[in-house]
């Protein structure tokens, strides 16, 4: 077990699901490794990562026990290029003496503004009406949106992303309120954000939330029938602009079916996904066919800033640990002994 990383002076590392030009460079220039590419989830539950001293993965790549079990002794940190944790069995790599660790500050502008885009696209039928117009309708008419001014926007989780999303939407007009029980009241109030200590207050107050929460057990189908049912449909100004469910935070946080359920019966007028509980989307799921969806294939953090800021920022984090050092983001700190 080890809080502190294990020296190791020329490192080979695999990086499994891409990762920018210069954050390769800087392992490769610091004396590493780095060999690109896939490894599949056969391979690396026989061993695959026994011949790595570390691994880089995002999302695709997923780290279970039986994965990190059988890695052996070689393995000496884990790093995440990106936010999310939860492809990676933190509580398995703290047993084995491994910090897994990850970079949660550079994708943070960009999940932003995908957020906000989607928001404006449900509000505005962007992208049901591209759709039409592909299919050579002119569909002026059925397009009448709502504005975002004046709306009450419940943002589940108030970690960077969601106060960044905050700021925009108060910018345009909107209210903020916020559920999150982990949240010191303080910061709410600093951000001018109504701070609600039980979710169904923010679905009853809200009618557009978005989602910036972690996916857990806790938080696991948090979105279902029962809350979506409580959402108003009438803004505080007067307006029926329906509800409307935007998530750019993890897939499995709303229960879909129950999401094309309240579409169907129009408790929700329109839904935005970034992100699915079984990742690639199946392409025939209703909830895709739906007119009022509309969704992106978990691009929050796909933007060339981002990249470059999360490559560079897991590299660093990889060579402090391969230094023999302790880095501020490692995620497993608390099980490390
Ligand atoms: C993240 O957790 O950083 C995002 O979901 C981005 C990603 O994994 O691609």
């Amino acid at each position: 077990m080890a809080l502190f990383g294990r020296f190791v002076f020329m490192a080979r590392i695999a990086v499994t699901d891409g990762m920018a030009k210069d954050a390769v460079a800087l392992l490769e220039q610091s004396g590493h490794e780095v060999i690109l590419g896939t490894i599949s989830s056969t391979d690396l539950a026989a061993g695959a990562l026994g011949e790595f001293d570390a691994i880089i993965v995002r999302s695709a790549t997923k780290l279970p026990a039986d994965v990190i079990s059988a890695s052996g002794d070689r393995l000496a940190v884990i790093g995440r290029a990106g936010v999310g944790v939860d492809n990676i069995d933190l509580a398995s790599a703290a047993e084995a003496g491994i910090p897994v660790v990850n970079a949660p500050r550079a994708s943070t502008q960009s999940v932003v503004e995908l957020t906000i885009g989607h928001l404006l696209s449900s509000l505005r039928h962007i992208a049901r009406a591209d759709r039409g117009m592909r299919s050579g309708k002119w569909e002026k008419n059925a397009m009448k949106g709502t504005e975002l001014s004046g709306k009450n926007l419940g943002l589940i989780g108030f970690g960077r992303i969601a106060q960044g999303v905050g700021t925009v939407a108060q910018a345009l007009g909107m209210t903020v309120h916020t559920y999150d029980p982990y949240l010191p009241p303080k910061v709410a109030k600093a951000r001018n954000t109504i701070l609600h200590k039980k979710v169904e207050t923010l679905f009853s107050n809200c009618t557009h939330i978005s989602i910036h929460c972690n996916l857990n057990d806790e938080t696991h189908h948090l979105v279902n029938a029962k809350r979506l049912s409580l959402m108003p449909g009438r803004s505080n100004d007067g307006i029926d602009c329906g509800n409307h469910i935007v998530n750019c935070a993890r897939g499995g946080i709303i229960d879909e079916d129950a999401l094309f359920q309240a579409m169907e019966d129009g408790t929700v007028a329109s839904a935005a996904l970034d992100v699915f509980e079984i990742e690639p989307v199946d392409p025939s799921s209703p909830l895709l066919q739906h007119k009022h969806f509309h969704g992106t294939p978990h691009i929050g953090a796909a933007t060339m800033e981002a990249q470059a800021r999360v490559g560079l920022d897991i590299a660093r984090a990889i060579m402090t640990v391969l230094g023999g050092g302790t880095c501020e983001t490692t995620v497993n700190a608390h099980l490390l002994t």
